[in-house]
């Protein structure tokens, strides 16, 4: 039977299709959006359809176009011909760039990190000018970002800072002082928490959230009939049969482009919002959203988990063969090149031997950490440390490839039953729709996504999983 470990997985369980079946039950999104603020340590919460939706409509309100709208057709089609700016990471999720440049202004693109992933603090600091309105700053792969840099250098206080944490639905960092500081939050499929799609802001400014409900209740409609049943069907798709071999399955039929209906693909080709950008988020997400927070701590330590593990299983590899998301190698840990006469697949026994021992060692870690004394998250001994390094929270396990080509590597891990995504295999400035923002080069932004592998990485993957994907891994990249 063919199986595929899927990239990404939503945890629903049974208790979230029950709680989605409640249709009687209302005042439930009110209910979702305190308890969300809760859970991100934010005076107020408001809830959009996707987090592009809330950037979009973040910035419709700074622009002033909150003040004085209209009617909902006139402010949704309304083009701004101005050329304020908003700074972008050049290695972010197109749709960012999208909701920008939908909302009238022009992405500003700087460089990442390529430790973090992050944008560079100097970077945005340097390119701030009189056109800069608002900037994004991004918890990339679930990495904080120090925020507290860009906001004490900031020379004017009329910036809004979007923090997007798309990717960290609750930053250990929290920023106090800055006023026009939002953050927004992603609630897709992908995401740690789902609610199938949709996205929230974060604020503790009164007047900027009183500013976007009023802008929100005046311009976003209620969902369609067709709009429920496709989110339904992706919330069934996603209960029932993704599993292994019914993601095999599905994965059959969107290549076959079977599903392009029913898949609000990002759009490489063209400045995009979905059709439903600016519908309501329905009761029945927010049902599933209060069950999908009570599993909160269950699914971002297991994610923790996988990413030790990860972390720890591919640490030996030389610097020249992988880079991990936790920096450049340190050059005082000892160091494995595959290179040479340790580059041989192993036989068909020692593939089964190898699975085992990854195993056993694992129940080893878990054994020992168990036992060791808890402290603070800045670590119990020198790999957690290391891994802490950026708190993240792991939306992925980022892993780039150097010196061999990682699409080859991602293809031969489908072969072998392991989908190894790459969430952004692009730099934003390089694509076509973008060129006209390009101002320069992206060097990094450019490396990180040719570069890139990502493991999966989410509650439901078991141990024998994750020993698969690295014994996988390891054996590719011992073969080619
Ligand atoms: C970093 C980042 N920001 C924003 C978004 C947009 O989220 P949504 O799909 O809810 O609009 C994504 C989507 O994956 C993302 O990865």
């Amino acid at each position: 039977m063919m199986k595929l470990i899927s990239k990404n997985r939503p945890y629903f369980n049974r208790r979230d299709l029950f709680a989605i079946l409640k249709f009687g039950q209302r005042g439930n999104i009110k209910r979702f959006e305190k308890r969300f603020a809760e859970f991100v340590n934010a005076k107020y919460a408001l809830s959009f359809p996707y987090a592009r939706s809330a950037i979009w409509a973040l910035l419709k309100i700074w622009e002033g176009a909150g003040s004085n709208y209209g009617s909902r057709t006139s402010i949704v089609k309304s083009d701004f011909t101005n050329k304020n700016e908003v700074i972008v990471s050049a290695y972010t999720c197109t749709v960012v760039a999208h909701a920008v440049i939908k909302a009238g202004f022009r992405p500003r693109f700087v460089d990442i990190e390529l430790d973090s992933y992050n944008p560079k603090t100097e970077e945005i600091l340097s390119v701030i000018s009189d056109k800069t309105k608002a900037i994004i700053p991004v918890h990339t792969f679930g990495n904080v970002m120090d925020l507290d840099k860009i906001v004490n250098n900031l020379p004017r206080k009329d910036i809004l800072i979007i923090e997007d944490s798309a990717l960290c639905p609750k930053p250990i960092y929290k920023n106090t002082g800055y006023p026009n500081m939002v953050s927004i939050y992603s609630l897709g499929h992908t995401k740690h928490f789902s609610t199938v799609e949709g996205g929230m802001v974060a604020t503790d400014n009164e007047e900027i959230y009183k500013k976007l409900l009023e802008f929100r209740n005046k311009n976003f409609r209620k969902a369609d009939l067709f709009l429920h049943f496709k989110n339904f069907l992706h919330f069934f798709i996603r209960y029932f049969i993704f599993g292994k071999t019914g993601y095999y399955f599905l994965d059959a039929l969107k290549n076959l482009k079977m599903l392009e209906k029913f898949y609000d693909e990002r759009s490489m080709n063209e400045i995009s919002l979905p059709k439903d950008f600016n519908v309501l988020f329905s009761e029945w997400q927010a049902r599933l959203g209060l069950n999908q927070l009570g599993k909160a701590s269950e699914i971002l330590e297991k994610r923790r988990k996988i990413a030790e593990f990860y972390y720890n299983e591919l640490k030996d590899f030389h610097s020249d063969v992988i880079s991990q998301p936790i920096g450049e190698r340190r050059s005082d840990r000892p160091t494995t090149s595959l290179r040479g006469s340790e580059a041989q697949p192993l036989s068909q026994k020692g593939l089964d031997e190898a699975t085992e021992a990854i195993l056993q060692k694992r129940r080893e870690v878990e054994i020992a950490s168990r036992h060791a004394p808890l402290c603070s998250a800045r670590g119990r001994n020198d790999e957690i440390k290391f891994l802490d390094s950026f708190n993240s929270l792991w939306s992925h396990y980022p892993v780039r490839i150097i010196g061999r080509d990682a699409k080859l590597i991602r293809e031969k891990m489908k072969q072998k039953g392991i989908e190894a995504g790459v969430t952004f295999d692009y730099s934003l400035p390089e694509l076509p729709v973008f060129r006209e923002y390009r101002d320069r080069e992206f060097p990094n932004s450019k490396k990180a996504a040719s570069e890139m592998i990502n493991l999966p990485n989410y509650l439901s993957l078991s141990d024998k999983d994750t020993a698969h994907i690295i014994k996988s891994l390891k054996d590719i990249l011992k073969s080619i």
